[in-house]
């Protein structure tokens, strides 16, 4: 049967208008006023925004890390994003030296197989470009549909990979159309830190943050930049988190170069002094890179609403407080990187950003959504709300206010780095292709209807 989403207001990217939106099979089939329709479901979103579903450009579901494995699989950690207003993702398949890319792969499809309940993608990690790498990724951007790469310039002895590698993934991915995203922090200088630091005793949270300077990831930033120009290139830079790396990516981008940035809810909203709890209670907030001065935040959100940054992802990457961030009580180093973002990225968006004026409601569908949809080849079927575009759609309720808790979010994980917060806006309902996931605020997802989106090569938006 239709659907018919009828009294509320549209928004994209561009607009923003009262219209009723018409679903057939998968699809929106009309968008208007008088729409004539018979035999079709009404589902009532007047008072309420019908957005296009978010697209969360970077999660780590089920991944093993630090000695253990993210706490979200692709059935929890895509449920709690279809609660949050997200319906599509795109998660790391990561990948080890000597082993093919289509192996790779297929691992991350048997994670996701009848567990996801909305679509998902994959960024494929280059840990190693020898000639075999480079050639095997003609095949695998042409015929599997993953079309973005990763490198990391951090994690030294685990994921690093050096200039000779990201220099010559910049090469092939220009070659073949891919985008190539870079984790920019200057892994050597971290390494020697944190020897340092542990050597000296100092073992606390707090340490991660300090031996991590902002300017180890302005410097990385700068360079995976350079050698995008020197490669004629296409790049991205994943969860940027203070102004040097944003500068650097201004200038980029002043220049012409093809250069983008992602920042994360973690930075726009949270900030290094939660790192200094007792009770090491500051492990909750170790991240990679970590949380900033407060003053980096202003900077960011300026960056989002001028377009220097262009997306927002949650780099979900969740670890339990007990049994997993734990095993750093006695040495900062072997807490696992990452926190519970997936849920709260689009919550916090709307009610730091739009709500207290620091982007407006459109910027905040673009970052959101419509700007990830293109730089990754999946619009105008994501993004977007538009005829003939994917039914992916939320029913947004701005009036709302509601508190962030572990007791009430739906992520696998104890803890909530955003307990206590006061937000405004709440998901009432979500449809993945013309399905309902959520609706009225109860999941009625099934596993495994989530679909492998094989994304477009890359264009410049
Ligand atoms: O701390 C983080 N960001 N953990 C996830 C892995 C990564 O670097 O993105
Ligand atoms: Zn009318
Ligand atoms: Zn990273
Ligand atoms: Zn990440």
């Amino acid at each position: 049967m239709k659907k018919w989403i009828r009294g509320g207001t549209v928004v994209t990217a561009a607009d923003t208008y009262q219209a009723d939106v018409l679903i057939e099979g998968e699809r929106v089939s009309a968008i208007g006023h008088h729409l004539p329709v018979e035999d079709a479901e009404v589902i009532d979103a007047s008072g309420c925004y019908v957005l296009p579903g978010g697209i969360d450009p970077h999660t780590h579901l089920d991944m093993p890390f630090g000695g253990t494995v993210t706490a979200d699989d692709f059935f929890t950690g895509t449920r709690a994003a279809a609660f949050g207003g997200t319906t599509s993702i795109v998660d790391f398949c990561l990948t080890k030296k000597g082993e093919t890319l289509r192996s790779a792969i297929a691992t991350w499809h048997e994670k996701a197989r009848g567990k996801a309940v909305i679509d998902y993608g994959f960024h494929l990690m280059i840990a190693e470009a020898n000639d075999q790498v480079l050639e095997e990724l003609e095949s695998v951007i042409a015929s599997e549909g993953v079309t973005s790469l990763k490198v990391f310039m951090a994690y030294k002895n685990v994921f690093q990979a050096d200039d000779e590698t990201l220099f010559k993934t910049l090469v092939r991915a220009k070659e073949l159309g891919a985008l190539v995203q870079v984790h920019a922090e200057n892994g050597d200088v971290l390494d020697y830190l944190t020897k340092k630091a542990l050597a000296e005793g100092n073992t606390a949270p707090i340490y991660h943050a300090y031996t991590r300077p902002a300017e180890a990831e302005g410097e990385a930033t700068g360079r995976a930049i350079a050698l995008t120009a020197l490669a004629d290139s296409q790049l991205y830079v994943v969860h940027v988190s203070c102004a040097s790396a944003v500068q650097r990516i201004a200038e980029a981008r002043e220049k012409g170069w093809n250069v983008y940035g992602e920042t994360c809810p973690q930075y726009l909203a949270l900030d290094i002094s939660v790192m200094d709890q007792p009770d090491f209670e500051g492990a909750k907030y170790v991240w990679s890179p970590p949380l900033r001065e407060k003053w980096n935040q202003e900077v960011l959100w300026s960056a989002l609403k001028n377009g220097i940054l262009q997306t927002v992802g949650s780099d979900h990457c969740p670890f339990n407080f007990s049994g997993q961030k734990e095993l750093g009580r006695d040495d900062f180093t072997k807490i696992p990187n990452g926190g519970p973002l997936i849920e709260d990225r689009m919550a916090i968006l709307y009610s730091d950003g739009v709500r207290e004026g620091r982007i407006s409601l459109n910027q905040f569908v673009d970052v959101c959504s419509t700007k990830a949809a293109k730089l990754f080849g999946m619009f105008p079927c994501k993004g977007t709300i538009a005829v003939g575009s994917d039914a992916d759609i939320v029913i947004f309720d701005p009036q709302v206010k509601r508190t962030i808790s572990a007791k009430t979010h739906h992520m696998n994980v104890d803890y909530n780095p955003f307990e206590g917060k006061e937000v405004y806006g709440e998901v009432v309902s979500v449809l993945s292709r013309g399905s309902f996931v959520v609706r009225d605020k109860q999941f009625v997802g099934q596993a495994g209807s989530g679909q492998f989106i094989k994304r477009s090569t890359f264009a410049q938006p």
